[in-house]
């Protein structure tokens, strides 16, 4: 239970303030003192009665409190107290997912999916799931049905993070490519010479669009950030009395390329997360060139790090660009019809990689785009464009990565995103009315798998763990290191799971320790990370890394998506099988 006041108790009734991280310490360590550790906790303080989920974006910060910030608190507790037991987190929430297109979506809530998603990749030895519903009538066959489905949910263990339940059905959430084709004529939704306001538009990515819609459509353009620019008539003394790479001075060369290809442009300082100063930018902008045409809100920021360093200041730092700004461009835009509103969202949102909040940043961008195409019945346009990374330009590249990273790095720099295929892309996407495109160069399961181990490694190299690493023990075969990435990734969560602190890929995983438990565990965790369906037989079917990742690669070529789909649904359908047979044994065992 949730409360401002102090912990208290009665009879296993706690309640505890959530904006208080020392409650949750307390609640585990009283918890552990009386030797019930839990196994499972479910997170229920996203669960809203009906009538308050209807409220869009005015309950943001409070939905913080409840949702973010509880389950970032409650993993820092969890690491504070030791607890590296096998843990299961499973947060419920109401009116997070659209699946039917009919739910009355809080995108707010969304944020919660920072930590489901980012949790399972820093500690290995809790898994995470997120649980959407919609709330029946109380005291209804409705109600009765959603308990039991939930009750199942929580004791079979099934491997999907991200679930909704929608009456009788169970859905889970998966990603399949599309083509989006080129078509002969324009953009419909770029006009020539149209007025297109970019936040963040002095940013790596922000500066390449800009350049697009000043070749494409001559565009007006108004560019806003928080830092102070020079104005326009300081530009030339500017440039004569700074150095070549001095930053201001390569972004008042990239404004002039613009105007020099016929876009005329406004530069303004402005944080977007300030009703005032926006409304003011907006105020100069109208005045200048008229209506504005569409908004690219493409500001943000992305501070690396690990959950057990996150502060509420420097979260506040990162979800304020994404969330605050949502909210005061719908205020100020409340009125006028946009062309489109682009939210440039990224891939973290659903690999779950590089730091909790980023990831939460941007899962509010795409529940707030699925928001807006279910509350909007004209033809404006709201899509989130959760984009792997660029290259050459933007906050990838930006980032401090550790020595050991870099090669890795490196390596995912060649199948990113060129600025060429950006804007292609970006031009594409305008064209369709569809809430949410996920824009990758390379196989998206890939995609994935690398954003994850990155963030696996990252968050193993940048701090040494507190769990304690054994030496690999004497086995008939001799150690051999990893050839390639798959082998890497399996490598590593072999390492994090079985506490060894190198394992070769001819080693069995039953005599370094392995046991049915783990295989559970190891079989949700390949499914994370690799996107996949496998069953905990594979893993005694292929018991060393060097078998499984020669399987795993050759399913990747072999199987065409459409194939690969329905094979998934297969093995779905045989896992869950497998998963009610074994929760219908271990019920029988507890009598
Ligand atoms: N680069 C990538 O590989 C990549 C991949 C996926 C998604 N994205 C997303 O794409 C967007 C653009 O990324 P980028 O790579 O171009 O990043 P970037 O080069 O760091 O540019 C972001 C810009 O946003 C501005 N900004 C930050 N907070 C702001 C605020 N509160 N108000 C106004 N401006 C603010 C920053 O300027 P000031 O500091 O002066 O305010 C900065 O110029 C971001 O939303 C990012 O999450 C990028």
């Amino acid at each position: 239970f949730s409360s401002d006041s102090q912990s208290a108790k009665s009879q296993r009734v706690y309640t505890i303030n959530p904006r208080r991280p020392n409650d949750y310490d307390a609640l585990l360590k009283e918890l552990i003192a009386l030797d019930l550790t839990p196994k499972i906790i479910v997170h229920l303080w996203s669960l809203t009665p009906q009538g308050h989920t209807v409220s869009g974006l005015e309950n943001v910060d409070q939905a913080q409190e409840k949702g973010f910030y509880s389950l970032l608190f409650l993993a820092q507790a969890l690491e504070r107290q030791n607890m590296t037991d096998r843990l299961q987190i499973a947060a419920i929430s109401n009116n997070l997912q659209s699946v039917t297109g009919e739910e009355m979506l809080s995108p707010e809530k969304a944020t919660l999916l920072g930590p489901i998603k980012t949790i399972p990749l820093e500690y290995p030895n809790i898994s995470c799931s997120s649980i959407d519903v919609i709330l029946p009538q109380a005291e209804s066959w409705q109600e009765d049905k959603l308990a039991e489905q939930l009750l199942t949910e929580l004791t079979a263990e099934f491997s999907e993070q991200i679930i909704a339940y929608r009456g009788k059905h169970r859905w889970g959430q998966t990603f399949e490519p599309v083509r989006i084709e080129t078509k002969a004529e324009d953009a419909p939704r770029l006009h020539e010479g149209g007025v297109y306001l970019i936040t963040g538009g002095l940013g790596g990515i922000g500066l390449v669009i800009a350049d697009h819609l000043a070749r494409t459509v001559k565009a007006k353009l108004i560019l806003s950030g928080r830092s102070e620019f020079p104005r326009q008539d300081q530009w030339e003394q500017w440039l004569a009395s700074h150095e070549q790479h001095d930053q201001v001075s390569e972004k008042i060369r990239q404004v002039k390329a613009l105007e020099a290809l016929g876009a005329e442009v406004l530069v303004v300082s402005a944080d977007v997360s300030n009703l005032e100063q926006m409304q003011a930018l907006v105020n100069q902008a109208r005045e200048r060139f008229g209506k504005i045409h569409g908004v690219i809100h493409a500001a943000g920021v992305a501070i690396p790090g690990e959950i057990r360093f996150r502060t509420p200041e420097i979260v506040e730092s990162v979800l304020a660009t994404k969330l605050k700004g949502v909210s005061v461009l719908e205020t100020i835009f409340r009125d006028t019809h946009l062309d489109f509103l682009a939210l440039f969202s990224s891939l973290s949102s659903i690999s779950g990689g590089f730091a909790v909040d980023y990831v939460a940043a941007n899962a509010f961008l795409d529940a707030y785009a699925h928001y807006r195409a279910t509350n909007n019945n004209n033809d404006s346009l709201t899509i989130a464009i959760n984009w792997d990374n660029w290259q050459q330009v933007g906050m990838a590249l930006q980032s401090e990565v550790p020595e050991e990273l870099k090669p890795f790095h490196e390596e995912n720099q060649k199948s990113s995103i060129s600025p060429k295929e950006g804007t292609e892309s970006f031009n594409r996407i305008l064209r369709y009315q569809l809430p949410q495109v996920i824009v990758s160069g390379r196989d998206l399961q890939a995609a994935i798998r690398q954003h994850r181990s990155a963030q696996r490694m990252e968050a193993r190299v940048r701090v040494s763990p507190s769990q304690q690493f054994y030496p690999r023990p004497n086995l008939s075969n001799s150690y051999v290191i990893p050839r390639n990435q798959v082998e890497q990734t399996l490598a590593d969560i072999w390492q994090q799971l079985l506490g060894i602190e190198k394992v070769g890929i001819h080693d069995n995983f039953f005599e370094l320790g392995g046991d049915s438990l783990l295989a559970v565990q190891f079989r949700n965790n390949l499914q994370e990370t690799f996107n996949k369906d496998f069953l905990t037989t594979d893993l005694f079917q292929y018991p060393t890394i060097s078998d499984l990742a020669e399987y795993i690669s050759r399913e990747q070529v072999e199987q065409p998506t459409f194939q690969l789909a329905r094979s998934r649904a297969k093995r779905q359908q045989d896992a869950m099988e497998e998963e009610i047979k074994l929760s219908e044994q271990r019920r029988k065992k507890r009598g």
